[in-house]
């Protein structure tokens, strides 16, 4: 027996050092092949006797047993060895780009509508934000366009659950409605600081409320889809109310904003007449650069005018003393231009390897 366990933990060794299955193999022939060392042992039991065969072949083949034993768990060994690689090795796309934690990057509109509200902050406008689900009042009828006003088919609207029979809410499709809620809003705050003695009544109507200067971005939506127009886009409203208001200062203000916007002065604008049912005389604008791709062609950028006299009134002020201009740019048509996209759907499609060339 004694001159046996050596041979077991040789064996033991041996297979403990193969790598592989063929390397496994070579060492089961050393012990258990044709001329291994156990056969050897076996070969070696023809000279004794019978009742010496009976023990050492015994033990012989206790050893060999235990030979075995540890042969078929360093196979099983090798075998999960493979598995386990083999499932590691698929499940490894190697012609995956690397997990990045990218910082992400404002989208193109965001960026857009972030650039907007710093240029007319800089002029003095405060930024509202209004409700998308919206009163048939605000979007329409407020802004001079009661019910079965032709100018309502305009607009192809999206009517939701609410409101009345009559009146049903809506998505808003256009940010005018911002141009009530807010002057509203404002009218109301001034006339309520006057009833409390906070502002002399006597001049509520001559300098002490301030003027009204807002500009009102967001989403919009209307029944419409193509490559310039989406169900849902942006626009950006913008309103100043006082006293002394003309198309002047609309004129100044637009120019100043838009060279600002697209960093250029090399740039024309134009009023062109145009209809819209809360303005009186209405204009659209339009700007050409004279420089660029864009170079030598009249572009579309906002619908404008003056506030109509019914729309200073629903805003809670008289007509005969207050006036105003109003504009209504769209969002994404001015990022298009910036940013030279042809195509609006890129916008929303939500391929980020179109989106992130242009945040910071
Ligand atoms: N709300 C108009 C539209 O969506 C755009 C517009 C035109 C807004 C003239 C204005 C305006 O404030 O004065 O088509």
């Amino acid at each position: 027996m004694n001159d046996l366990q050596p041979i077991v933990d040789a064996a033991h060794a041996a297979f403990a050092l193969a790598a592989t299955p063929a390397d496994l193999e070579n060492a089961k022939a050393q012990f258990l092949g044709k001329s291994g060392r156990m056969t050897e042992l076996m070969k070696g039991m023809a000279a004794l006797s019978v009742d010496e065969k009976k023990t050492r072949g015994a033990a012989i083949n206790l050893a060999k047993q235990a030979i075995e034993a540890a042969l078929n768990a360093a196979r099983q060994a090798l075998a999960d060895a493979e598995l386990a690689a083999q499932l590691q090795a698929e499940a490894l796309d190697v012609t995956f780009p690397g997990r990045k934690h990218g910082q992400g990057s404002l989208h193109p509109v965001s960026l857009a509508q972030e650039r907007i509200e710093a240029i007319f902050g800089s002029m003095g406008f405060d930024v509202a934000q209004g409700p998308e689900i919206e009163a048939d009042w605000f979007n329409f009828t407020a802004l001079n366009t009661p019910e079965d006003h032709p100018a309502r088919s305009m607009h192809d609207t999206f009517y939701v659950e609410g409101g009345s029979a009559t009146a049903p809410n809506l998505l808003r499709t256009h940010t005018s409605p911002m141009q009530i809620r807010y002057a509203v809003q404002h009218v109301k705050k001034y006339r309520a600081l006057a009833a409390a003695g906070s502002t002399n009544a006597e001049q509520l109507f001559s300098g002490a409320m301030p003027e009204i200067r807002v500009i009102a971005p967001g989403r919009t939506y209307r029944v419409d889809s193509d490559a310039t127009h989406s169900p849902m886009f942006h626009q950006v409203e913008g309103l100043w109310v006082g006293e002394n208001i003309s198309f002047k200062d609309l004129k100044s203000v637009y120019l100043n904003f838009i060279t600002t916007f697209f960093e250029t002065d090399a740039l024309k604008l134009r009023f062109r007449p145009s209809y819209f049912p809360f303005t009186e005389p209405s204009a659209e604008i339009d700007i050409m650069f004279e420089t660029g791709p864009l170079k030598g062609r009249w572009l579309e950028v906002s619908g404008s005018g003056q506030v109509h006299p019914q729309v200073i009134r629903n805003m809670g002020l008289d007509p005969e003393r207050y006036i105003g201009f109003a504009f209504g740019s769209g969002i994404d048509r001015l990022a298009m231009l910036r940013y030279g996209v042809n195509d609006l759907r890129l916008f929303f499609d939500g391929d980020i390897r179109f989106l992130s060339q242009f945040g910071s």
